[in-house]
């Protein structure tokens, strides 16, 4: 049959393998991978280019509402647009549960925030704030089998977090149920600990997050997460590891044959706590405070060769975006911010700079292979998310979900040539070798150098199968 879209002349990247090839759309479709394709309807010349699959970005807060007056700079729409702009063809935010409500509801409130609002495929993990027996013996189960099969739970914040007992009891729905389990592992009580008594010094400036937020509370926590995963005998995903304790935690369980699996951000390779203090200890500390916090230069080392030596097995942008200087109180400059530390709101920007960062970093630096880069950064998302092969391959059958590579364009990150809703990025004047220079999702260009391009938005809700996680183990 006729091809609709012929991409030539480049090099396809997989997780595997790295070989020139022409690739031929039809529908939406990859229907052909061979050496020459001629008399395709339409024409992409991707000489000198690499061709990768979208990126697949697992870990995204977009539109979510806060309990303290803070407002998201991204809802659906500049959310995907930035996540396309940076060579992403799906996201996978959150659907969080507000503590006192039903579960179902809040996913359906994010299906109307994310519905024609798109351009990027979407799918949610669920975040359970209140698991109640209605949730863990109803709603849950049900929301696994109607296609969403992951969700993750909080060991701090007041909000969100889960007691021990609770844990546990949303490990066993998952084993149940066949979902796989997030973590946010930090420990509660060691961060108010910590808070507290900096708080007492008269240490209230930005910069003190990094120290409430200790190294220490993260390897206890994650160390705590594996043992309940253990008790109960599920797979868990640790998330935004952020430096070499928490790493040793996960390496340890996997020595003992267990199932953790971990994901690591650009934060932890790209900043360290000493952005945190801003010019002198001052506000502009504010624009890195996330959690976990960037460490120091040992633990990027550390995150380094967890890359390399497959510790990790994901790389997401943990994109939590808030406006620095925003209208009365809306950003992380607020009144109650200035006061102390705790205020300042939890979260950077980084969807759309996540793949260069992790490329020029790591592959234009000689650190990981371009393989591992497109494993790290598509393939084990779409593998652990239950999205792949339609997902996360250069396939015959795969969506045509595809990035194009110039792997020798440099150019400095900035904040006028970012399409998120935040007023800055944490990454500004960074220098960059290696950008996406077009993004395709099913076939269709949804971002041309940087920028997405107008006309209606093609993304999709995206109902998940089971994670290979849960396959692997059954
Ligand atoms: O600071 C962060 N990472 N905020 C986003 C929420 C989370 O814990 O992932
Ligand atoms: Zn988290
Ligand atoms: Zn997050
Ligand atoms: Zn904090």
């Amino acid at each position: 049959g006729a091809i609709d879209l012929a991409i030539r002349g480049g090099t396809l990247v997989t997780a595997a393998d790295r070989f020139r090839a022409d690739i031929g759309v039809r529908d939406g479709r990859i229907v052909e991978i061979s050496e020459r394709i001629d008399g395709a309807t339409e024409e992409i010349d991707a000489t000198g280019l690499f061709v990768l699959p979208g990126g697949i970005d697992a870990h995204v807060h977009l539109a979510q509402p806060t309990s303290d007056g803070t407002v998201m700079a991204d809802d659906f729409e500049t959310g995907t647009r930035s996540a396309a702009a940076g060579g992403n063809t799906t996201v996978l935010p959150f659907a969080m549960q507000v503590k006192g409500t039903s579960l179902r509801d809040c996913v359906t409130a994010y299906h109307e925030k994310a519905a024609g609002n798109c351009y990027t495929d979407v799918s949610f993990h669920l975040i359970i704030s209140d698991p109640t027996p209605q949730v863990l013996g109803q709603e849950l189960p049900a929301l696994v089998r109607d296609g969403y099969t992951s969700f993750k739970v909080f060991m701090t914040y007041d909000d969100l977090m889960l007691n021990d007992a609770q844990l546990l009891e949303v490990f066993d729905v998952a084993r149940r149920e066949q979902a796989l389990v997030m973590v946010h592992a930090e420990g509660h009580d060691a961060i108010r600990h910590m808070a507290r008594r900096l708080e007492e010094q008269g240490r209230t400036a930005p910069y003190y997050h990094a120290e409430a937020h200790a190294e220490i509370a993260e390897r206890e926590a994650t160390h705590r997460a594996i043992s309940h995963a253990q008790l109960t005998d599920v797979p868990v995903v640790i998330v935004h590891v952020s430096g070499r304790d928490p790493m040793e935690q996960i390496q340890w369980a996997r020595r003992r044959g267990m199932q953790v699996y971990a994901e690591t951000c650009p934060q932890y390779i790209a900043l360290t706590r000493d952005d945190l203090k801003g010019l002198n200890m001052d506000f502009e500390g504010a624009k890195y405070v996330c959690s976990p916090p960037p460490r120091d230069a040992d633990g990027q080392a550390a995150i380094w060769e967890g890359l390399r030596d497959g510790t990790f097995d994901l790389f997401s942008s943990d994109h939590c975006p808030f406006y620095f200087e925003a209208p009365a109180e809306t950003g992380k400059d607020n009144h109650r911010a200035r006061t102390s530390f705790r205020w300042v709101p939890n979260g950077i920007p980084g969807v759309e700079t996540r793949l260069p960062i992790l490329f020029s970093e790591g592959v234009s630096k000689g650190r990981i292979s371009m393989e591992r880069f497109v494993a790290l950064t598509s393939t084990n998302p779409a593998r652990l998310y239950g999205l792949y092969p339609q997902k996360g391959a250069l396939a015959i059958g795969a969506d045509a979900d595809i990035t194009l590579w110039d792997a020798g364009l440099t150019r400095p990150i900035t904040q006028a040539g970012l399409n998120h809703g935040s007023d800055y990025t944490p990454y500004e004047g960074m220098e960059i070798t290696g950008w996406p220079v077009r993004t395709l999702l099913r076939g269709r260009t949804t971002a041309l150098d940087g920028r997405t391009v107008e006309g209606p938005r093609p993304g999709r809700y995206q109902s998940r199968g089971l994670s290979e996680a849960v396959t692997r183990a059954g």
